[in-house]
């Protein structure tokens, strides 16, 4: 049986990938380690938590002495790091917690993968390293060998590991491969972000806000989609690559809040155009023909199956998020949304 590490499992894409390992990889184990912030939720985990090859570590990344105890005890052969501060705006507010967990958080781990000889490190990073794309060029996407040009603090922390992830590559020989995934949906997102938090604000009958004009497009992929092409990278993907996940689903967020709307049958008046984010980027846009065609990786959910079958698991799970809104998220909401009106 195979050991694999999985950090950031308490949060929405690590969540999703610890089912999908467990459901589709019966020869795997899984050690997941994460700090439990905010965005992480062990109630994300608790099926998995009854599965004999599923273990949980309250621990951080960061954390060197700890994480080389997890090395020493589960000897892992693979890992992947999902673990980061993951949400734009509060690296706007504050970027130093970005900086130390994307960043160093990374390094510990890849220290450790060589001190205990682990066969893969697979770095769970994202579209945005690219920065963005102008809204009137439909023909530009990104592709894998574009510079990074990163624009805010969380995707500047972001690119600044994507290159220790592949210095280490070339510097020490370590086996590493990159994912850089555009914007996933589906269950156990946190409220934060803007699918989860205009359907709860909707079905409250409170205001959605739109920052700007609405007109920024996201390429929106179902979190499985992601999870497959991630297990196929580290079954197949080649050492030292970086990997390109999306299935050329552009949409403008005002489209994505018109569709919630529709969904729970609410008025568009609720829709509030508030300030924009700083240095928002505009437009998003992946090319996936190189994991499509080494990989042979294809998404598998149609947006218009993934949204409802998203929309539906929030109406049905309502626990699961009334825990998190009703806590701290009051006051981040508070915080965040009363000084951008
Ligand atoms: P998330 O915020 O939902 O979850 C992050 C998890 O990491 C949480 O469980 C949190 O407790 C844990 N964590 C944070 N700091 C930690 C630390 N120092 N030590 C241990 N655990 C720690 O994030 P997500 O949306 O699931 O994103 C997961 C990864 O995928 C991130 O690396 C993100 O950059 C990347 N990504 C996300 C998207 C997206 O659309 N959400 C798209 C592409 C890439
Ligand atoms: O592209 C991948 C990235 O997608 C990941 O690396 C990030 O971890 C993930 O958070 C996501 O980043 P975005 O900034 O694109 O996601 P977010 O859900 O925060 O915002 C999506 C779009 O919606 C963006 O253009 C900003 C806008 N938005 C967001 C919120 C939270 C609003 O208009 N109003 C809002 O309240």
């Amino acid at each position: 049986m195979k050991t694999m590490l999985v950090t950031g499992g308490a949060g929405f894409i690590g969540g999703n990938f610890v089912y999908h390992v467990l459901k589709e990889y019966p020869d795997r184990r899984i050690v997941c380690v994460d700090s439990l912030t905010y965005a992480g939720n062990l109630s994300t985990l608790d099926t998995a938590l009854k599965n004999e090859r599923f273990v949980f570590i309250h621990k951080d990344i960061r954390d060197r002495d700890a994480m080389r105890e997890v090395f020493a005890e589960y000897r892992p052969e693979v890992v992947v790091n999902f673990a980061a501060e993951s949400h734009v705006d509060r690296s706007i507010v504050d970027p130093g917690l970005f900086l130390s967990t994307n960043i160093i958080g990374t390094q510990v781990l890849m220290d450790c993968c060589r001190e205990f000889g682990a066969e893969r490190f697979h770095q769970v990073s994202t579209d945005e390293v690219y920065g963005d794309l102008p809204l009137d060029r439909p023909d530009m996407f990104f592709t894998e060998d574009l510079p990074l040009k990163a624009s805010s603090p969380y995707s500047a922390s972001k690119a600044s590991a994507d290159l220790l992830v592949l210095a280490y590559h070339r510097t020490y020989g370590l086996p590493v491969t990159i994912s850089r995934c555009s914007n996933n949906y589906g269950p156990y997102q946190f409220p934060e972000k803007l699918i989860p938090l205009m359907f709860i604000n909707a079905l409250e009958d409170k205001p959605l806000p739109v920052y700007g004009k609405g007109e920024n497009v996201r390429d929106w992929l179902y979190v499985e989609d992601h999870c497959r092409a991630i297990c196929m990278i580290l079954d197949r993907g080649r050492s030292g690559e970086v990997y390109n996940v999306g299935g050329h689903n552009e949409m403008r967020n005002i489209d994505i809040v018109r569709m919630i709307c529709d969904y729970l049958g609410k008025p568009y008046s609720l829709i509030e155009f508030v300030k924009d984010r700083k240095g928002h980027d505009l437009r998003y846009a992946i090319d996936p023909a190189k994991i499509k065609r080494e990989l042979g990786w294809t998404p598998e959910t149609k947006f218009a199956d993934g949204i409802v079958k998203t929309l539906d698991w929030y109406l049905a799970n309502r626990k699961w998020w009334e825990d998190i809104v009703s806590g701290e998220y009051k006051e981040y909401y508070k915080k965040m949304y009363e000084v951008n009106k």
